[in-house]
């Protein structure tokens, strides 16, 4: 009996033993993929505007965009736990502990389409599909819109990546460092690109792409397949669609959760939602996984 015992502690011991090793080295490849410098070879250059019109635009497009993360004030927020760690969301805003007074137009610019901070380390968790989503006239507006807000103070702290977060970085199963997912060369789109709708439409929908998967056939974390095919959004019409967004319900009138964030994106205009769902007839139909 000792002796099974025995045994059985040797055996849980090297267990935890292994666990421990592999986390240890999940967290030095981890941090190394953290501490690294990036820098952003693309050109561009910004003409902030300070017009009352282009900053209701920038509000309008922070609500849809940022605001469920950065908050309705732009202050920011922090979320703690064991397993993901501390992640600190900045308050962008001009007051204390805020990044609006000490970075640029183009500071602020460089880390929404590339992840890159001035010093040159990436931000973390920030979502890399601002790259393709924003364009340039959008980024004047949503900065124009960033500046006139009233400034909030927060204490300054952070992100610390707990072990689920590692473990989800190292196995490449969510864009934790933003930097590692964008081309550094790629400048950013015009919104000239757009004047055709389907330009428009790519553009808009590539916000969908952070929850729907890269190419929008869903994410098991994320949301549904939103492709055309048949058993996706094939049989849906236009106004379907439109009333998903602006009212959260589906053709059957069922109501689709607030995990999809209609509430915010109710304020995409009806332009940009007959280009997002002209886009979408574009898009390689892929049928849904059954559930
Ligand atoms: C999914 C959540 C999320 C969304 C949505 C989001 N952000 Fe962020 N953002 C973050 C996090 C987290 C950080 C902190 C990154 C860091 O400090 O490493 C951040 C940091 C920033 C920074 C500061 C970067 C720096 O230089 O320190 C700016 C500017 C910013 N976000 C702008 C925006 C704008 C503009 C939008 C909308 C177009 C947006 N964010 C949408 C999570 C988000
Ligand atoms: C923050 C994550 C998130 C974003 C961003 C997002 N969605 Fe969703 N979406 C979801 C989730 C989660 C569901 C599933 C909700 C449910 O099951 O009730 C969903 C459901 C949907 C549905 C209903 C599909 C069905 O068959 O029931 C449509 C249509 C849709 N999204 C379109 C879009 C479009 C278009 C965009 C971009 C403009 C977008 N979503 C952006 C998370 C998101």
């Amino acid at each position: 009996m000792k002796r099974v015992l025995k045994w059985i502690g040797i055996i849980v011991g090297s267990l935890l033993g292994i666990v421990v090793l592999v986390y240890a080295v999940v967290a030095v490849i981890s941090a190394g993929r953290i501490n690294r410098t990036y820098e952003v070879s693309a050109d561009f250059a910004l003409s902030v505007p300070d017009d009352p019109e282009r900053i209701a635009e920038g509000q309008r497009l922070y609500t849809i965009m940022c605001q469920s993360c950065h908050g309705e004030n732009l202050a920011g927020q922090t979320f703690a736990d064991l397993m993901a760690g501390r992640i600190v969301i900045a308050n962008l805003t001009s007051g204390e502990g805020g990044i609006g007074s000490n970075r640029s137009d183009e500071a602020i610019a460089q880390a929404v389409w590339y992840g890159v901070k001035p010093d040159g380390s990436s931000t973390i968790l920030m979502p890399p599909e601002f790259n393709q989503a924003v364009n340039l006239t959008d980024m004047e507006n949503l900065i124009a819109y960033i500046r006139s807000v009233p400034p909030v103070e927060t204490t300054a702290a952070k992100t610390r990546l707990g072990p689920m977060m590692r473990v989800m970085h190292v196995t490449n199963q969510f864009p934790v460092v933003t930097a590692e997912h964008v081309a550094l060369d790629s400048p950013p789109l015009s919104a000239h690109a757009s004047q055709d709708g389907s330009g428009l439409g790519k553009q808009r929908a590539a916000f969908c792409t952070a929850c729907h998967g890269t190419d929008l056939t869903g994410d098991p974390i994320g949301g549904p397949n939103i492709t055309p095919h048949e058993t996706a959004l094939g049989t849906w019409s236009q106004d379907d669609f439109v009333r998903a967004l602006r009212e959260g319900l589906r053709p059957d009138g069922s109501a689709i959760s607030t995990e999809m964030p209609w509430e915010t994106l109710h304020f995409y205009t009806d332009e940009e939602l007959h280009a997002m769902w002209a886009y979408l007839q574009t898009i390689d139909p892929v049928a849904r996984d059954v559930e």
